[in-house]
């Protein structure tokens, strides 16, 4: 993408640190052209192949689907194959890329994200179906689906996470990722342990460590809500038992053709 001066040259500030030569991170600057279409990632892909490639980040899939990408963007949490150069320059025609914040850097704009994976695994997030599997497949009502929120296309970023100030100052925290994937699991009628996963919810580093921030809900790339996830999980925390039971009800009918309504 070198510019032949057809193009504007704008300055793409970038967070640095190497933890083998470098005490703390610091900032520097890069040209490049912006050409029509120019992503925040195509943007540092052109400086890593033209002009430093010890320039370190994550990326695989380019289309806002993997989820390795998300960096924090003029102070904002987001994924960079899918933000647009020109629209995140200032006056200046700058812009300032940062790792996500609150977590360990391992190189340039490449965070550890150990506490992330940790918490996720902590709430089991896969599905626990019933152990009589029907031979036709199990049916959820168009409500049942609804009231999953969309929950199911979360891509894992982390942009939630590390946008949380309870993540800063407390590892221990779920976290809203977690929150959410275990919203999705306790909703799913499918699922035969929602009581277990609210109770575990429950305790001090679940659904009421969360201070109701709304940060997890800005920096979320596919517009989900965490917070409002947690807000159910906290009520039906509180009535854990008659949920248990109703779940326990609805699984005998969960291969039955839904009604017409
Ligand atoms: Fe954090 Fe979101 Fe709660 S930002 S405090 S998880 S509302
Ligand atoms: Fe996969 Fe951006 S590279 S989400």
């Amino acid at each position: 993408m070198a510019n032949n001066g057809t193009y504007p040259t704008v300055t793409v500030r970038i967070q640095r640190f190497d933890p083998d030569t470098d005490k703390k991170p610091y900032l520097e600057d890069f040209e490049v052209a912006l050409k029509p279409g120019t992503t925040v990632l195509d943007a540092l892909h052109e400086i890593k192949t033209h002009q430093d490639g010890s320039v370190t980040y994550r990326r695989s899939c380019r289309h806002a689907i993997c989820g390795s990408c998300a960096m924090h963007v003029n102070g904002k949490n987001e994924l960079v194959c899918k933000a647009p150069l020109k629209d995140r320059l200032d006056r200046k025609g700058r812009i300032v890329i940062r790792p996500l914040p609150y977590l360990p850097i391992i190189k340039d704009l490449v965070v550890d994200r150990s506490s992330f994976w940790e918490q996720y695994l902590r709430v089991k997030p896969w599905l626990v179906p019933p152990e009589d599997v029907p031979e036709k497949e199990f049916r959820m009502s168009p409500e049942e689906v609804a009231a999953l929120n969309n929950a199911e296309t979360c891509i894992m970023c982390g942009a939630c996470y590390s946008s949380c100030q309870v993540i800063a100052l407390n590892k221990q925290y779920i976290g809203p990722h977690a929150l959410l994937k275990a919203f999705l699991r306790v909703m799913d009628p499918r699922d035969t342990i929602p009581g277990e996963r609210l109770a575990d919810l429950d305790g001090g580093d679940g659904v009421f460590r969360c201070h109701t921030i709304f940060n997890c809900i800005d920096a979320c790339p596919k517009n989900l809500n965490p917070t409002q996830a947690i807000e159910t999980l906290r009520k039906l925390a509180q009535k854990r038992q008659a949920f248990e039971e109703a779940r326990v009800e609805r699984q005998k009918h969960l291969n039955e053709p839904i009604p017409a309504r």
